[in-house]
This record gives structure tokens, sequence and C-alpha cells, in this order.
């Protein structure tokens, strides 16, 4: 008789037992060592104007960087939960288009719906539960402008030197099947990382 597994299935991070997700969070830790920023910038394409949220910021390094690129016209809002790294990039902000908040990105975060161009999370989404991650689709949908672009930047799923347990990781063909929102393109952003790029239809951007 085949022996039955003990209810985990790796092979589906959803079915996978993500209790231990929310351990993974790592507040105000940055992944920016293991990430290629030009990449990612190169990839995203935004344009001056646009508006963009930084979801899961933590130290904002990604914010700033959009912030250069949509200029005094755009807006950049850097949501964390975490309070110190919020107040942390309150002080750095000035006159540069950031909004820093501190918020969830898997409820209502209270920001104005069908607002934002682009939806960036880099080394986020892992640490969601399955509940969150309901959570999470529902305000993405609100919030993307019919346009908008969803941004996920995550750990490969397999063994690395750095990052979350394996079973815990999504790959690119997961987030699509989870989020439902069109594919538009899937790049390296690092030695171990992949950014993936959703929605964006009705521009017709990858
Ligand atoms: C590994 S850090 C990555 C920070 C940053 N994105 C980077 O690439 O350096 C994960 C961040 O996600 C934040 N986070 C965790 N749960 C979140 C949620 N539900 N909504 C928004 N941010 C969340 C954590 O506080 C933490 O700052």
């Amino acid at each position: 008789m085949e022996k039955k597994s003990e209810g985990k299935d790796y092979r589906d991070p959803v079915k996978t037992d993500r209790s231990a997700a929310r351990q993974h969070h790592h507040r105000g830790k940055s992944s920016e060592d293991h990430l290629d920023k030009n990449r990612i910038l190169e990839t995203l394409k935004l344009k001056p104007g646009q508006t963009v949220l930084d979801a899961g910021c933590g130290n904002g390094y990604m914010s700033f960087e959009f912030a250069r690129q949509i200029g005094s016209a755009g807006r950049v809002f850097a949501l964390d939960p975490d309070d110190r790294a919020i107040a942390g990039l309150r002080k750095r902000t000035g006159d540069i288009p950031v909004t820093p908040l501190v918020g969830d990105i898997t409820t209502n975060t209270g920001l104005p719906a069908a607002a934002f161009d682009l939806i960036y999370l880099a080394n986020v989404v892992h640490g969601f539960s399955a509940q969150q991650l309901q959570g999470f689709q529902v305000e993405v949908r609100r919030l993307l402008a019919p346009a908008g672009r969803l941004a996920i930047v995550e750990l490969v799923k397999r063994p690395t030197p750095v990052g979350p347990p394996v079973e815990l990781r999504f790959s690119p063909e997961d987030l699509v099947r989870i989020l439902g929102l069109p594919w538009r393109a899937t790049v390296e952003a690092g030695p171990w990382c992949y950014l993936l790029i959703l929605g964006g239809v009705e521009a017709g951007l990858a």
C-alpha cells in the first residue's frame, strides 16, 4: 500500500503548512545585497508621473530608486507594518516623492482604489500565511489601476545560501496560479532571486 505523507505537499506552497511563514518576515532586514537593482529597474521601465506602491518596503531602498524614476510628478508609497522602519524612512524623505506608511498589504490599506501603476514586493510574499495570501489578492486587485502591474521578487524554489525554508517559497508558476493575474514576464533579479511581473495588460507593458 502506498504510504501517505503527513498532510504536507511541498509541491503546493498553499497546501504546505504556512504557519512558520510569518517568522520569515525579517522585520527591517534588507535584501538589497542579494538583488540586481539595475536589472529590476530596467525591466520595470517606470515612467515620470507614475504612482508606485513598495509594499513591505523595509528600509525603503527601492522606494528611493523608484522615486528617482517617476520624478516629482509621481509618488511612491512605502508601506510596511514595521513602525520603526517607517519612522526611519520618514526622517529621510524630505522633498523626495516618497510617502512612508505603516500598513499591511494583506488587509485593506486605506490607500485609494485603482490608483497604482505598479505594486512591488521584494522578499515579502513567502512570509504570508494562506489566509494572508487571500487578503493580499483582494487588496492588490483593489489597488491596481486598470493597466497596473504587480511585480514580485522572490527567492528561487531551491536551496540557496540565504533565504527561507524551500517549502515556504513560491516558484513564479505557483504565484501565477495562485494570484490569477495575467503573466507578463519572469527575469533573473540576482543570483538567487527572480522578478515576476503580472497584469499590465491594458498598457501592453511587460
Ligand atoms: C525580508 S524584508 C524585505 C524588505 C524589502 N522589500 C527589501 O527587499 O529589502 C520583508 C519586509 O516585509 C514586511 N512585511 C511583512 N508582512 C507584511 C505585510 N503583511 N504587508 C506589508 N509588508 C509586510 C516586513 O516588515 C519586512 O520589512
